[in-house]
């Protein structure tokens, strides 16, 4: 197998991270397989936002919890409590990617979050895409976020990947042949 196929058949969503920063060449090489990303008519519809300042990751925790706690269903808080508490996995670093909106941008911002876990996990890092993280952008004092984070003027939340190095490891999740169809 080669190491593309090797990489894309290995990797797997890690939840449980060391505080180890990542190196200025390990975020080199990420931030270069995210912008190497296809997008619709080369489009590039994201701003990729990185952000290795453990307090900020800590502050969108935080905000994410805050939200959480006080939604009407509760499962998902009590469910990342029981396991730990924090909704980022202690991640030393969150890719963010945010996006114009614009026809295909969540697709080609989804490709980009891809190509980011695949080039983490080639480095031999950890990676999981987190959904979660885009929680804070949905609730109060998302505007003053997003201009703390950065953001692109009329750009929104589009994904996340968390990154660093695996404190543990969990084998890749099994294929469902079912879900082809040879014709
Ligand atoms: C768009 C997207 C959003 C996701 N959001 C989260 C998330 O918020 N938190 C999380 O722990 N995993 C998240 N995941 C990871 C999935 O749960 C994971 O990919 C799936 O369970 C398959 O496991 P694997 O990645 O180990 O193969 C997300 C994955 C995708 C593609």
């Amino acid at each position: 197998m080669n190491e593309t196929l090797k990489s894309i058949s290995e990797r797997y969503s890690c939840r449980d991270f060391e505080d180890t920063p990542l190196t200025k060449e390990q975020i080199n090489a990420v931030v270069t397989s995210a912008l190497a990303s296809p997008s619709a008519v080369n489009r590039q519809p994201w701003q990729v936002i990185v952000i290795t300042d453990k307090a900020l990751i800590d502050e969108l925790d935080e905000r994410a919890m805050n939200v959480l706690a006080l939604a009407e269903d509760k499962s998902g808080y009590e469910r990342i409590k029981a396991r730990g508490g924090k909704i980022f996995y202690n991640a030393p670093c969150m890719v963010l990617v945010a996006s114009d909106g614009s026809n295909y941008a969540s697709m080609d911002c989804g490709i980009l979050s891809q190509n980011v876990s695949l080039a983490a996990h080639s480095l031999g890092l950890g990676s999981v895409i987190c959904g979660m993280a885009g929680i804070p952008f949905g609730a109060d004092g998302a505007d003053e976020l997003k201009k703390k984070l950065k953001f692109p003027e009329g750009y929104n939340f589009g994904i996340a990947v968390l990154l660093g190095k695996a404190k543990s490891s969990k084998p890749p999740h099994e294929h469902d042949l079912s879900k082809v169809t040879y014709l």
